[in-house]
C-alpha cells in the first residue's frame, strides 16, 4: 500500500547475546499518530534508535516508502525524512534558536558565511506553516522547556523530516504544555507528517493516537486502536496483570519534626529570588507533598534542603541541629537521602556500573562496614538486592548504567535511595519515566517507609501522584508557600489546582 510511510520487517537486535528487539514487524501509515507503549526495558527506545540510524539491526529490514533503506548512521535517515526527538534535548544553551537550529545543517552564502538570514526566512516558512511561535533570536537557556520542544521538533522539520520520532515527549511538560504539543502534532498529521511517539501515559495514548503497537520484552505483542481498547486493557497488555493503582494504607502514628525549613530565600544563578521566605516542616514517618505549576520554585528549594545550592538565607533544621550549610555528602551521612528530577545530569554517572552508582554517595556514608575501602561483597550483595526488589532490569551489575533503559535507570536510583535506611527522603518526579506497572510498586513502597517512620518531601509535576501519596499538601507559588493543606478524603484536585494558580490563599 502506498500510504505506509514506513515498515519494519522481522527486525531483531542485540546486544551480546541480548535480544533487545525480536522479529518486530511495525506499519506506519502516512498521516497518522502511531504510539508504541510497552514496559521499561521492552525495547521501544532501541527499536526508534535503528529506524533512526543510531544503531544498526542485527537482523530484518527497513522500508521507506515501500523502498529498502540501510541506515549506517543518523544522516542516512535524515535524507530519508525521518528525524527523531530524543527525550533529553540536545540544544546548545548559550546558542541562539536560530543558532541551533542551523546547527549541523548550515545555509552558507557563496559556500563561506553563514547566511542567516536566509535560515531564518526558511525556518520562518516552516514556523508559520505549522503554526509554532519560538523566538529564534533568544538564547536556549531562556525558553522554557516546553518552547525548547517545540524547538526540538523544528529542527528536525527543517532538515525535511516527514516521520518524526518523539521519544516520552511529555514526559517534562506540565499539563498546558501538552496541550500545546499536541495541537502541534494534530497540525502536522493534518499537513501530512507521521509522527510515532512513545510514552507511558496512557490517557495521552487514547487521546491522540490512530495507532498503537504494544511491545514486550523486545516483541510485538499487540495492535490497537483507540477506539478498541482502553486504558486498563493496554496496561495489563504492557505488563500481563491488572494494574490497578490501588495502594495500601495502614494506620500510622506521625511523630515530631524531622526537618524544619525556616524563612529560607535561595536565588538562582542570575541572582533572582526563586524560594522566597519560606518555612515548612516535614514531621517523622509523615509525607509532605509539594505542588505547584513547573517554576515555582520546587526544585530550588529541594536543592537547597540537599545541599546543591546555598540559601540566600534562612535556617535549616534535621533532628533539632542546624544543617543550613551542610554538604549533600554530610547530609547522606545523618541519613538524608534524594532522587533529583534529572537522572542523568544529577542521579546517576552513565558510564559507571550499576554496582558503582548503587554504592556511590554511600561509600563513605552508613551502611557500608569501612569507609577507607570499599567492600566489594557487601557492594555486590546491596546492588542485588535493589535489583531484585525494585525490578532493575540489566544483564550484570557490572555493566554500565548506560546501557539500561531510561526507566529502569530511574528504578535503579530510587532503589538505591529506598533501600538504605535512612530518614529523611527528598523525592523529585520518583516515577518520571516508569511504567504504569512499576508505578504502582513505587507508590507502595513510598508508603510503606513512611509507615516505617521514614520522613518523606516528594516533589510532583503529577498532581494525581501528589494527591495519592501526601499525608500534608503544601502548595508553591512564585516562590512562596501560599497554602497548607491537609490530604483528607473532601480535598480534592481541582481546589489543589485552584491554589497552584495562585487563586486561592490559605488563611492558617
Ligand atoms: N547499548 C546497550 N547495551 C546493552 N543493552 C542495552 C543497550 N541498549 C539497550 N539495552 C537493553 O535493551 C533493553 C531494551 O531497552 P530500551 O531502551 O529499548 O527499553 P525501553 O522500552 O525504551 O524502556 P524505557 O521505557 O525504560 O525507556 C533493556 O533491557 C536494555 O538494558
Ligand atoms: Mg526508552
Amino acid at each position: 500500500m502506498d500510504d505506509i510511510i514506513l515498515e519494519v520487517k522481522h527486525i531483531s537486535k542485540y546486544f551480546g547475546t541480548f535480544a533487545a528487539n525480536k522479529n518486530i514487524d511495525l506499519k506506519v501509515k502516512k498521516g497518522t499518530v502511531h504510539s508504541i507503549i510497552g514496559e521499561n526495558g521492552a525495547g521501544k527506545s532501541t527499536l526508534m534508535n535503528m529506524i533512526s540510524g543510531i544503531y544498526q539491526p542485527s537482523q530484518g529490514e527497513i522500508y521507506v516508502k515501500g523502498e529498502k533503506v540501510v541506515f549506517r548512521n543518523p544522516n542516512d535517515a535524515t535524507k530519508r525524512g525521518i528525524g527523531m526527538v530524543h527525550q533529553e534535548f540536545m540544544l546548545f544553551p548559550e546558542l541562539t534558536i536560530l543558532e541551533n537550529l542551523m546547527m549541523g545543517f548550515e545555509t552558507t552564502k557563496s559556500g563561506r558565511f553563514l547566511d542567516k538570514k536566509k535560515a531564518a526566512a526558511d525556518i520562518e516558512e516552516i514556523t508559520k506553516k505549522y503554526n509554532f511561535s519560538i523566538p529564534l533570536n533568544q538564547k536556549a537557556e531562556e525558553l522554557p522547556v516546553s518552547l525548547l520542544q517545540q524547538v526540538e521538533i523544528v529542527k528536525v522539520l527543517y532538515k525535511g523530516a516527514e516521520l518524526i520520532i518523539l521519544d516520552e515527549p511529555t514526559a517534562v511538560l506540565t499539563p498546558q504544555g501538552i496541550e500545546g504539543l499536541f495541537a502541534a502534532i494534530r497540525n502536522l498529521t493534518k499537513l501530512g507528517k507521521t509522527i510515532i511517539m512513545i510514552t507511558h501515559k496512557l490517557k495521552e495514548v487514547m487521546e491522540i493516537s490512530d495507532y498503537i503497537t504494544v511491545l514486550k520484552d523486545g516483541e510485538v505483542t499487540g495492535n490497537l486502536l483507540p477506539q478498541e481498547t482502553n486504558e486498563e486493557e493496554m496496561a495489563s497488555l504492557m505488563v500481563g496483570r491488572k494494574v490497578l493503582f490501588n495502594t495500601t494504607k495502614q494506620e500510622k502514628q506521625i511523630g515530631g519534626p524531622i526537618l524544619e525549613v525556616k524563612k529560607l530565600t535561595v536565588a538562582d544563578s542570575d541572582g533572582v529570588d526563586r524560594v522566597k521566605n519560606v518555612s515548612l516542616t516535614v514531621k517523622k514517618g509523615e509525607i509532605v507533598g509539594i505542588a505547584g505549576v513547573a517554576g515555582s520554585g520546587q526544585s530550588e528549594l529541594v536543592e537547597a534542603i540537599f545541599g546543591l545550592r546555598r540559601p540566600k538565607s534562612g535556617d535549616i533544621y534535621y533532628k533539632n541541629e542546624l544543617i543550613t550549610n551542610k554538604t549533600p555528602r554530610e547530609k547522606r551521612q545523618v541519613k538524608i537521602g534524594y532522587v533529583p528530577q534529572d537522572r542523568l545530569a544529577t542521579g546517576c554517572c552513565v558510564n559507571g556500573s550499576l554496582m558503582e552508582n548503587c554504592i556511590m554517595g554511600y561509600h563513605v556514608a552508613h551502611k557500608f562496614s569501612n569507609p577507607r575501602l570499599i567492600n566489594k561483597k557487601e557492594a555486590r550483595d546491596f546492588t542485588e538486592d535493589v535489583e531484585k526488589q525494585f525490578q532493575v532490569k540489566i544483564q550484570d551489575i557490572s555493566d554500565a548504567m548506560g546501557t539500561m533503559s531510561g526507566g529502569n535507570i530511574q528504578k535503579a536510583i530510587v532503589g538505591r535511595e529506598f533501600m538504605q535506611d535512612n530518614n529523611l527522603l527528598i523525592i523529585e518526579d520518583p516515577t518520571r519515566g516508569i511504567d504504569v506497572g512499576a508505578i504502582e510498586f513505587i507508590w507502595q513502597k513510598i508508603i510503606d517507609i513512611s509507615e516505617q517512620g521514614c520522613s518523606i518531601l516528594l516533589v510532583s509535576h503529577e498532581l494525581g501522584e501528589i494527591m495519592e501519596l501526601s499525608d500534608r499538601i503544601l502548595i508553591m507559588y512564585n516562590g512562596e508557600i501560599t497554602g497548607n493543606l491537609l490530604n483528607t478524603a473532601d480535598l480534592d484536585e481541582k481546589t489543589v489546582g485552584l491554589y497552584m494558580l495562585g487563586g486561592k490563599k490559605d488563611e492558617a
